[in-house]
């Protein structure tokens, strides 16, 4: 099986034009000191454009809401200084003939993080709580709900105007969007709340209506999800492939244009009977392009990895063969490309005894 076919192979979507499938994927770096993007930040993102990723996708960068973060070093996706920061990002990038989408956030409930800086008002979700039984912030008003909808729409057609290539949506994770699919942290009686994930998914579905009423019909957007949660690592929002399809055909009616699916590791099935992954699922239920993510090319995942575990270079094989077969579209990478920027030149090239590993360490500096 041929690496260079698989991978190496171009991909169009409206406003999307990439010379290759692989992704780098959203990876949070604190960096930007009171939120505004600083030059070594735009470095590190050309240095990716450099070594041949496809897409970039940035790491979360906040909308305008008071208490839509969490750390004061996370990159804001509004302000004057902020997009400029932003602009130098998507200039350096294109100069050296990359692509790249911001991943547009919102936290809702966090914990106070370990810095000790919180901001100026409380943080906010469905129900004010982050995971069963932590509460720590306000259930959020009517009100709350509109502005933060406009909010999204809003950092949307700045990536635009700026000239990025993409958006990407972040509801996955257990953040805000994701803490209103959650029936443990929706408990809403309103129109946003409900017993099915479909009625549950009404914020998700209005945030994306506004997303692409604010960029028009030929802006590609992507939304990341996951069924996993940092609270529950075996959690499925969608317990088969019928609910499935109903949590996600609403969102491709309302203008998803590529489901980015958020797995710790790729080669895990989503239901039983198939070997299909998440995004093996989104992709045969929906039509739609998918994204598939999850330890490709290292052998232990991410989450053990901010616990201090390393690990090492692995085999393409079986996403190759997966992909090969047409189970998805594109391909996320996240650590080999935060601790390499020409990971992907030394896998088209098949450099293997050149590729490292990935080590906690690598969080420290932008490299
Ligand atoms: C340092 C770090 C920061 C991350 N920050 C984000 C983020 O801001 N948004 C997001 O959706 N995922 C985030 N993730 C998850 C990655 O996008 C990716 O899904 C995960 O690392 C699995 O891919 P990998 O096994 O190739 O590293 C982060 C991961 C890492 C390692």
């Amino acid at each position: 099986m041929s690496t260079n076919n698989t991978l190496f192979r171009p991909f169009s979507l409206k406003s999307l034009n990439i010379k290759n499938r692989i992704v780098m994927a959203p990876m949070t770096r604190s960096f930007s000191p009171n939120g505004v993007p600083t030059a070594d930040v735009a470095t590190y993102y050309r240095k990716r454009a450099e070594g041949e990723v496809g897409l970039i996708l940035s790491e979360g960068t906040v909308i305008d809401r008071v208490s839509s973060s969490n750390d004061a070093n996370i990159p804001h996706f509004y302000g004057n200084d902020a997009l400029a920061g932003w602009q130098n990002v998507i200039d350096g990038v294109h100069s050296a003939g990359g692509a790249m989408g911001p991943q547009i956030w919102h936290m809702g409930i966090m914990d106070n993080h370990r810095s000790g800086w919180v901001p100026s008002q409380p943080f906010e979700g469905p129900s004010g709580l982050n995971r069963p039984g932590f509460n720590n912030g306000n259930t959020m008003t009517d009100a709350d709900i509109a502005d933060t909808i406009t909010a999204f729409g809003r950092a949307a057609a700045d990536a635009k105007r700026l000239g990025f290539d993409c958006v990407e949506i972040h509801g996955a994770h257990g953040y805000l969007i994701d803490q209103f699919f959650w029936d443990a942290t929706n408990q809403r009686t309103d129109i946003y709340g409900g017993k099915t994930l479909a009625e549950r998914s009404r914020f998700a579905i209005e945030v994306i209506k506004e997303v692409r009423k604010q960029v028009g019909d030929d802006f590609a957007i992507i939304i990341r999800l996951s069924q996993w949660k940092p609270a529950d690592y075996t959690n499925q929002l969608a317990k088969t492939p019928q609910e499935l399809e109903a949590w996600l055909n609403p969102m491709a009616d309302a203008g998803v244009d590529i489901f980015h699916c958020s797995q710790r590791r790729f080669w895990e099935t989503e239901y039983e009977g198939s070997d299909l992954n998440f995004a093996g699922w989104a992709k045969k239920l929906t039509g739609k392009a998918t994204i598939t993510v999850g330890s490709v090319g290292l052998d232990g995942e991410f989450l053990a990895a901010f616990g201090g575990a390393s690990s090492n270079p692995s085999s393409l094989d079986e996403l190759l063969r997966r992909m090969d077969r047409g189970d998805f579209d594109l391909v996320a990478v996240g650590r080999p490309l935060l601790a390499d920027p020409h990971w992907t030149q030394k896998i088209r090239d098949n450099r293997t005894t050149e590729l490292k590993g990935f080590s906690k360490e690598a969080l420290m500096q932008l490299v």
